[in-house]
This record gives C-alpha cells, sequence and structure tokens, in this order.
C-alpha cells in the first residue's frame, strides 16, 4: 500500500476529520490545500518558497505533462519529484477534467477520448491504460483514475451514462496500474447535482476498494449552495479510514464549509490565478490591488498575515509593481495568497482539534465578508 489514511480526531460540532496521510514522500496533514503547479511548476515559485510557505503536497497534471515535455522524458529524468526538485508529494490529475474541458476538439467513445492538442492542433488518444501509462511514469505519490466529469447543467440520462462510463474506466485503470507499491489511485465520484447518482457512484467505486476517493464534477458553474448539499450526502458515502479529496475547490469559504463536511483534501489554481490578476485573498477580504484607493497605502497586504510579501512590502509598492507590469508582482502576490490558503487550513486542522470549527468559520466569514477593504 502506498499510502495510509490516520484518522486522528473526528469535530465534535461538525463532520470535519483531522487525519495524517503517511505518503511515499513524507506525512500530510489534513484537512489540506494542495497548490496547483500544472505544467510541473507552481507558476512563480520555486519549490524551496512552496516549502517556506509549508506547501506539504502539490499537484500537478497527465494531460499538460503529456503532450509536453511527454512523459516518457519525466521518466528519464528520474521521474516528476526529480525533473522538478520537489521531494515532498505530489499529486497528479488524470486528464479527465482538462480534456472534456476541450469542447469541440474532442470525442468521447467507450474505449476512450480522441482529442486535439490544446498546443499544436496534434491527434492523441487517451484510455484508462494510456493514463496509467503516463501517471505511472510521472511517478507521483496520488493519482487520479480517468474519468467523466459532466457539465453543469446536464440532464440525468447524460450524468448516468457518464458516471456508469467512469466506473468502467475506474476498473480498468486499477487493472492497468502498475506501481501499487508507490503510487496510490484514487477513483473519482462523478454523478452530477443528482443525489441518487452520486449514490451510484460512490456505491460501485467503493466496492472497488481505492485507497481514497475523490469528489469531482463540483465547481463547475453550480451555485455555491448546490455544491454544499452534493457534499452534504457525498462524503457520508465514503469511507471513514480512507481520504476524500475535493477536486477544483479553493475559494476560503468553500474550503471551510468542505472541512465542515468531511472533506480531507483540495486544490485549485484560483490563490495563484487571481495573484498573477491583482487580487489577494485576505483575512479582511479580497484585495484587488490595482485600485486607486491604496495608491499612498504604506501598510502590508494583509495586516494579519505573517508571509514573506506581507512581512516585507506595502499594498501602494504592490500596486506599482502590478501597474508596471513587473514580474515581482506576481511572485509576492502567489506567495501572499498560497500561504493564505495554506495557513487557512492550519487554522481549520486546530478548530478541528478544540472542537471549534463552527465558531472558526463565523469569525472567519465576520471577517472576510465584513467591511471591504
Ligand atoms: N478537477 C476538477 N474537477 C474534476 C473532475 O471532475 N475530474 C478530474 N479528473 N479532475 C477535476
Ligand atoms: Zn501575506
Amino acid at each position: 500500500m502506498a499510502i495510509r489514511y490516520e484518522l486522528i480526531k473526528e469535530c465534535k460540532q461538525t463532520g470535519a476529520r483531522l487525519g495524517r496521510l503517511h505518503t511515499p514522500h513524507g506525512i500530510i496533514e489534513t484537512p489540506i490545500f494542495m497548490p496547483v503547479g500544472t505544467q510541473a511548476t507552481v507558476k512563480a515559485m520555486t519549490p524551496e518558497e512552496l516549502k517556506d510557505m509549508q506547501a506539504q503536497i502539490i499537484l500537478s497534471n497527465t494531460y499538460h505533462l503529456y503532450l509536453r515535455p511527454g512523459h516518457e522524458l519525466v521518466k528519464e529524468a528520474g521521474g516528476l519529484h526529480k525533473f522538478m526538485n520537489w521531494d515532498r508529494p505530489i499529486l497528479t490529475d488524470s486528464g479527465g477534467f482538462q480534456v472534456f474541458s476541450l469542447g469541440d476538439l474532442r470525442k468521447i467513445t467507450e474505449e476512450g477520448v480522441e482529442f486535439q492538442s490544446h498546443i499544436d492542433g496534434s491527434k492523441h488518444f487517451l484510455s484508462p491504460e494510456k493514463v496509467m501509462e503516463i501517471e505511472n511514469a510521472l511517478g507521483a505519490d496520488i493519482i487520479m483514475a480517468f474519468d467523466e466529469c459532466a457539465p453543469y447543467p446536464a440532464d440525468k440520462a447524460y450524468v448516468k451514462n457518464s458516471l456508469e462510463r467512469t466506473t468502467r474506466w475506474a476498473v480498468r485503470c486499477k487493472e492497468a496500474h502498475k506501481n501499487t507499491e508507490n503510487q496510490a489511485l484514487f477513483g473519482i465520484v462523478q454523478g452530477g447535482m443528482y443525489q441518487d447518482l452520486r449514490e451510484q457512484s460512490a456505491r460501485e467505486l467503493v466496492a472497488l476498494d481505492f485507497p481514497g476517493y475523490s469528489i469531482g464534477g463540483l465547481s463547475v458553474g453550480e451555485p455555491k449552495e448546490l455544491m454544499y448539499e452534493v457534499l452534504d450526502y457525498t462524503t457520508p458515502l465514503l469511507p471513514k479510514d480512507k481520504p476524500r479529496y475535493l477536486m477544483g475547490v479553493g475559494s476560503p469559504d468553500a474550503l471551510i464549509e468542505g472541512a465542515i463536511r468531511g472533506v480531507d483534501m483540495f486544490d485549485c489554481v484560483l490563490p495563484t490565478r487571481i495573484a498573477r490578476n491583482g487580487t489577494a485573498m485576505t483575512s479582511i477580504g479580497k484585495v484587488v490591488i490595482k485600485n486607486a484607493k491604496y495608491t499612498r497605502d504604506f501598510t502590508p497586504l494583509d495586516p494579519n498575515c505573517d508571509c514573506y510579501c506581507c512581512k516585507n512590502y506595502t499594498r501602494a509598492y504592490l500596486r506599482h509593481l502590478y501597474k508596471a507590469d513587473e514580474i515581482l508582482s506576481s511572485r509576492l502576490m502567489s506567495t501572499h495568497n498560497l500561504h493564505f490558503l495554506i495557513n487557512l487550513m492550519k487554522q481549520v486542522r486546530e478548530a478541528i482539534m478544540n472542537d471549534r470549527l463552527l465558531d472558526f468559520r463565523n469569525e472567519f466569514f465576520a471577517n472576510y465578508y465584513g467591511e471591504t477593504q
């Protein structure tokens, strides 16, 4: 077994859990936020900087690395950890989500998905077996099965069809996965916004006994309240002794609400993407750094943050960097946003430990959505 989930404590106020995930590259304290490094780099950050902000695990992507530079090359380099100089745990997504997002550029059959590269238009075919070959070559500690993520909204017949195919593909991934000693394969629960379909998907995947389970097909344009409702009935369907990963979710409120509903792992491009667009998540709400009101604001980005950016620079300076289109703007803003979410999850873990997660949520939201800065 590549990983082992150790359940440390269940919250007395909510469905949240405190845990420890033991992996070949070290231990992850959960609930956790995982920074995204799609192309074998968390944009603008070095691995040393990620360690300084206490990132415990990062995520990368099968689809992108298969197309460029190619999984064979990454394998030749000694695997993804060595290639990108990151010696802590890595999780790779299967490419299911990216390929399905290509729209007209892809064709789905039972065998797999034919698609055209977003880089040069070249034709490719991904099947469960091919995805396992790629993820085995990349060598991440945790790998995702090849799934089909239904869009929102989608009618019930479509969603049922895609979740059933996701189960059949999960069986094929399990059979094709060659490195079970060092890499843990997670099944992905689909089923859209339909309770009976989520139940069917979870039941079928749990019967296959994966070392962990992802919840996919959420944060695809549905209202947040609907996502929370789906989580309310989906996480209880998953085994207590295995980790649960909510894919593609990373707003501060969704991290807290997800943890409350028993989710252990989250990832999202949000903190790094909005950082490059000049937006910070802070303890007192969002800060859009280009705004004129920060021209002479010589205070830190977040008055309650001890990250490298907040310890050393002012809003006025960050605004100047952004307006002048300087690279350092992306670097400093990304440093803060990643630190913010990593630290938020640390506070969530402390709150679970002290049985005060609901109180923490209320305090956090009062500051975050209170007076906007
Ligand atoms: N990332 C966000 N949502 C999904 C999903 O449903 N499937 C996969 N593979 N990745 C995702
Ligand atoms: Zn900061």
